[in-house]
């Protein structure tokens, strides 16, 4: 195994509120490999947002509190002098948020933005970098980018402002790029090309990880999957173990919500039964338990991320016996297929 690029352990994320401390994410660790792509996948709420800006120390509110390690090129970011961390944000990792204007003044011109990002880190003259910007918006499929290189952001549509980001992204080579649903604002052609400019940068060498709500975009491009439930790994592995052995019910239900294109489809589709556990009302065991089908007394403890009999690369939290997830899964499938819409939670509603 290479040694990884970055490496999280123990991450954990709280805020201070009006009701109390919360604990967005916890405990959670992850690895990204050199030139890997990692899909982050999970419901809205699950940490996946916190967990990113904290690895890059962009969580500057005084009333959160972070603590854990996060190994980058062998580096504690989170012990990193402020200075220290701007350089790596600026010339080894890369970001790109779901809104592109998070990441464009709308005062500058994007070419100008883009050449000041690119003096960030080289020393180049005015000239050499507004040429380059002018290659790289060209690169990313900016059509008469000559011309468009004097466009200010609002003259863009999403998907190309999209694209100006990325083309910033790709000025500096990152080892690593953080896309946090860098797609989920536009169109199903546009989402696609974003993709393959993803793909792109990947092939050049970057590491990639990428947060969606869409099991179909990780499965068309990751390496390996993070799948987040209440702020925690639910189930962590190469994208095939995951989508042909899936481990976790949560995983389950990801993977039984996704329309089939084209295959059997199933009499009623089902959903995931019960809403989404808050990071300020988590159960004391495991997160997943109020809609789980399979709950049972142990679920009550907290199950730790753990490999399986198998691979120990893919791993899981979840206290069900190791052998028996695929009959279980069936069980968990068929039950929500026969009352859908109900989950253990509304059974007990219902009958209170
Ligand atoms: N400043 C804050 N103060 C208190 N709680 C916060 C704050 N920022 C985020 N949270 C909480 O942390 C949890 C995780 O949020 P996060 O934005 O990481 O979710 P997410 O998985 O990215 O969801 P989405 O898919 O909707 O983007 C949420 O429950 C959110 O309410
Ligand atoms: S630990 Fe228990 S409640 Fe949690 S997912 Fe596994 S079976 Fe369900
Ligand atoms: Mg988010």
């Amino acid at each position: 195994m290479p040694e990884p690029l970055l490496d999280v352990r123990d991450l954990r994320v709280s805020f201070r509120t009006r009701q109390g401390s919360v604990t967005a994410v916890d405990r959670l660790s992850f690895s990204v490999a050199p030139g890997e792509i990692l899909g982050v996948v999970g419901e809205s709420g699950s940490g996946k947002s916190v967990s990113m800006l904290a690895v890059l120390r962009l969580l500057t509110n005084p009333n959160v509190t972070v603590s854990g390690e996060v190994r980058f090129r062998g580096r504690d970011l989170l012990a990193l002098p402020d200075k220290e961390m701007r350089a790596v944000r600026g010339r080894e990792i890369a970001m790109v948020f779901q809104d592109p204007m998070t990441a464009l003044t709308p005062v500058y011109t994007v070419g100008w933005q883009i050449a000041e990002q690119i003096r960030a880190h080289d020393r180049v003259s005015r000239r050499e970098a507004r040429a380059r910007a002018v290659r790289l918006l060209s690169d990313v499929g900016i059509p008469d980018a000559a011309s468009r290189v004097n466009a200010y952001p609002h003259e863009f549509s999403g998907g190309m402002r999209q694209r100006a980001v990325i083309a910033m992204a790709l000025s500096c080579d990152p080892a690593l790029l953080i896309a946090d649903e860098p797609t989920t604002a536009l169109d199903v052609t546009v989402q696609a090309q974003i993709l393959d400019l993803m793909r792109e940068l990947n092939g050049r060498g970057s590491a990639v990880v990428l947060i969606t709500h869409d099991m179909g975009v990780i499965s068309q491009i990751a390496d390996r999957v993070l799948v987040m439930y209440g702020g925690r790994a639910a189930e962590e592995g190469p994208r095939r173990a995951v989508f042909h052995g899936p481990r976790h019910p949560y995983t389950w239900g990801l993977l039984d919500s996704v329309p089939r294109v084209g295959g059997a489809r199933l009499r009623r589709l089902p959903t995931i039964a019960g809403v989404p556990v808050s990071p300020g009302a988590l159960p004391p065991g495991c997160a997943f338990a109020p809609r789980c089908r399979l709950r049972h007394d142990r679920c009550a403890e907290l199950p730790a991320l753990a490999a399986g009999n198998g691979d120990a690369g893919h791993r899981d939290a979840c206290w069900l016996p190791p052998d028996d997830r695929g009959s279980l899964r069936l069980t968990a499938r068929a039950a929500a297929t026969e009352r859908p819409g109900t989950g253990p939670d509304m059974e007990k509603e219902a009958t209170a």
